[in-house]
């Protein structure tokens, strides 16, 4: 492919394209994390809440292509031997989310492992910025998955007034094509991080009835709620919320947490004996990007359009210029 963007990211990492995978727990497995890095962009693997044996099997699938590991802090920081068995493998980068990662920032150092961290607050890019974080990646209330509230329009410029103009960013959410990417770069970003859009793709993990649940669905039928936390059990810090496609479990209990907290043994059983594939009981995680989303599309279909898009629209954007 002609077309290339060149940013701080593309140079720090060696990549032809600024654009990384986000590491999806149980989406970003290592077939995804490789399709994305052989097609010049950044792939990392999605580590999750930590899981050994997946991330072990991820990480052997990538085979000799060069991808990262990203995991959700709060839950990996009670198997710190899972972050010190990811370093070993000496990936592209580390990648942590959700939580104080200081200590885990300090070891990806220690093992001279380019670290990614990202934020959904202005006091959060600072907190990591502190720790000397080599990428900051961006997050905007529209990315599917775990976040928090505000907008990427907003929170982005003002990340890197605080950064410097030397500090490598990242935008996510609701990024999906070239326009996002264009866009994010005129924010401040050195490129983009992607995750709904890459899961409707031809090497994620997952099955083709949800894949086929994702095209069908829109950004307006998604919202962000601690329902499918509840009731798969899972022990959220209380101030991060998940970006789902709302169907009917979600609707029964949305606006009704408490009453599924005292129901959570009944409510996560009929969650667990329900088909993974019957999506009016089980969460479809992903965000408002699902209205950019027509077909499924290998990594590098993904990863060479949204660049030319933006190379496209920025070449063409002097047309603003008055002479
Ligand atoms: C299916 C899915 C699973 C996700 N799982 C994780 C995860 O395990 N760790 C993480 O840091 N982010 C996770 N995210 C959030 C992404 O890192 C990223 O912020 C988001 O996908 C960006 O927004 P977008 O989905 O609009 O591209 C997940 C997102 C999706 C869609």
């Amino acid at each position: 492919m002609k077309q290339k963007l060149t940013t701080r990211f593309t140079e720090r990492f060696g990549l032809d394209h600024p654009i990384a995978l986000a590491p999806m727990d149980k989406v970003a497995g290592g077939r995804l994390a490789a399709a994305v890095s052989a097609a010049g962009g950044l792939g990392l693997i999605g580590g999750g809440y930590g899981e050994a044996a997946w991330l072990d099997r991820a990480i052997s699938q990538a085979g000799n292509q060069r991808v990262g590991v990203g995991f959700i802090t709060w839950s990996v920081a009670r198997q710190p031997e899972l972050i010190e068995a990811a370093l070993a493998r000496a990936p592209a980068g580390l990648m942590v989310s959700f939580g104080d990662a200081e200590e885990m920032i300090s070891a990806a150092k220690a093992a001279d492992v380019p670290t990614l961290w990202q934020v959904q607050r202005l006091n959060q890019a600072e907190q990591a910025l502190k720790a000397g974080v080599d990428v900051l990646v961006v997050q905007g209330q529209e990315a599917g998955g775990h976040g928090m509230d505000r907008g990427l329009t907003a929170l982005l410029p003002a990340v890197r007034d605080r950064a410097g103009p030397e500090q490598i960013i990242l935008a996510a959410g609701g990024i999906a094509d070239g326009r996002g990417l264009a866009a994010s770069l005129m924010l401040g970003a050195d490129g983009v991080l992607m995750g709904t859009r890459f899961w409707a793709s031809t090497e994620a993990e997952g099955s083709a009835a949800a894949k086929a649940a994702l095209v069908a669905s829109g950004g307006d039928e998604t919202v962000r709620s601690k329902v499918f936390d509840v009731a798969r059990g899972v022990d959220w810090p209380w101030h991060f919320t998940g970006r789902i496609v709302a169907n009917d479990f979600l609707k029964r209990w949305h606006g009704n947490i408490d009453a599924l907290k005292q129901e959570s043994a009944a409510q996560q059983a009929i969650y667990e004996a329900s088909d993974p594939d019957d999506f009016s009981t089980r969460v479809l995680i992903a965000g408002e990007a699902l209205d950019l989303i027509a077909s499924i599309e290998t990594a590098r279909d993904i990863v060479e359009t949204t660049v030319s898009e933006a190379h496209a629209l920025l070449c063409e954007s002097s047309r603003y210029l008055a002479s």
